[in-house]
């Protein structure tokens, strides 16, 4: 049986609360798909809420903790050591589509390294958590990543790049030899789901371009204390600057990240425009 620590069911209870309120709105979301203005000021205010009380459920529990949340951005505590690390709703665009896949994702951060992860799936119920040293679980259940060695057995999360966000033909040259080489990509639309979904084994693997903080910092933890790798597509551990992710078990990432580095070789190669 998995014992939770303090500061587990502290970020678990606000996920949850918040959570409450996202199903809520979730199912106003739904009804909304037919109207004529549609669902984005709706979500936006259901965003903000989320992340307003899961601030105050944080705040009350440890009053000097610094704040990096995706829409009040960082707020330094009284405590230089401790900062949390929130998305109060990782996977908007499908919210706003009624897509049933979206998350909660809180990281705690202790002296620039991760600590304690809860990334939160209401649809499913399923509570994700990780403390350094202590394993990853979902619900009560202990996490692996899975065994798969082989590549072209493998399923490989991604995230796209999508309108003027990110380097469209970078991506598309890292997706063709996947695509080639594995049993199929999937692009799920929630990164920290993804992360959460390689410490489960539900994916052998996950790469995406230019997170966020808050997009991976409960997620890396997650696959680390699963027994997985995440780096960033140098190799290096720790919260990537870059926000360039590759999350695999020890046996395919060292493949999926000479992949990635051969495609970033090859675009070197290629004739100026
Ligand atoms: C997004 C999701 C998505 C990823 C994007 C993120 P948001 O976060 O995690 O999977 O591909 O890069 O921005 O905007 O839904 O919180
Ligand atoms: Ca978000
Ligand atoms: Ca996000």
């Amino acid at each position: 049986m998995a014992v939770r620590s303090a500061i587990i069911h502290v970020m678990a209870g606000a996920a949850l609360k918040a959570a409450r309120g996202l199903i809520r709105d979730f199912g106003e979301v739904e009804q909304l798909q037919v109207s004529v203005k549609g669902p984005s000021d709706f979500v936006s205010a259901a965003d903000l809420k989320a992340e307003r009380l899961i601030r105050a459920e944080l705040q009350r529990a440890r009053p000097g903790y610094g704040f990096l949340m995706e829409e009040g951005g960082e707020t330094p505590g009284s405590d230089a050591r401790h900062r949390w690390i929130v998305d109060p709703l990782d996977g908007t665009t499908n919210f706003l589509h009624g897509l049933p896949f979206f998350a909660i994702s809180i990281a705690l951060e202790r002296d620039g390294e991760m600590v304690a992860a809860v990334i939160y799936e209401p649809i499913r119920d399923e509570m994700f958590w990780a403390e350094k040293g202590a394993g990853a679980y979902v619900n009560d259940k202990r996490l692996r990543v899975s065994a798969r060695k082989r590549l072209s057995d493998a399923v490989i999360g991604t995230g796209m790049p999508f309108r003027e966000h990110g380097d469209h033909a970078a991506y598309l040259r890292t997706l063709t030899p996947i695509m080639a080489g594995t049993a199929g990509v999937r692009r799920m639309g929630v990164a920290s789901l993804d992360l959460a979904y390689v410490a489960a084994g539900r994916l052998d693997g996950f790469w995406e371009f230019g997170l966020k903080p808050w997009d991976i910092a409960a997620g890396l933890l997650m696959v680390r204390e699963a027994g997985g790798y995440a780096t960033d597509f140098q190799g290096a551990h720790g919260l990537p600057a870059s926000g360039d992710v590759l999350a695999a078990n020890d046996h395919l990432h060292p493949v999926l990240l000479g992949m990635l580095r051969e495609s970033r070789r090859s675009a070197a190669e290629l004739p100026a425009k």
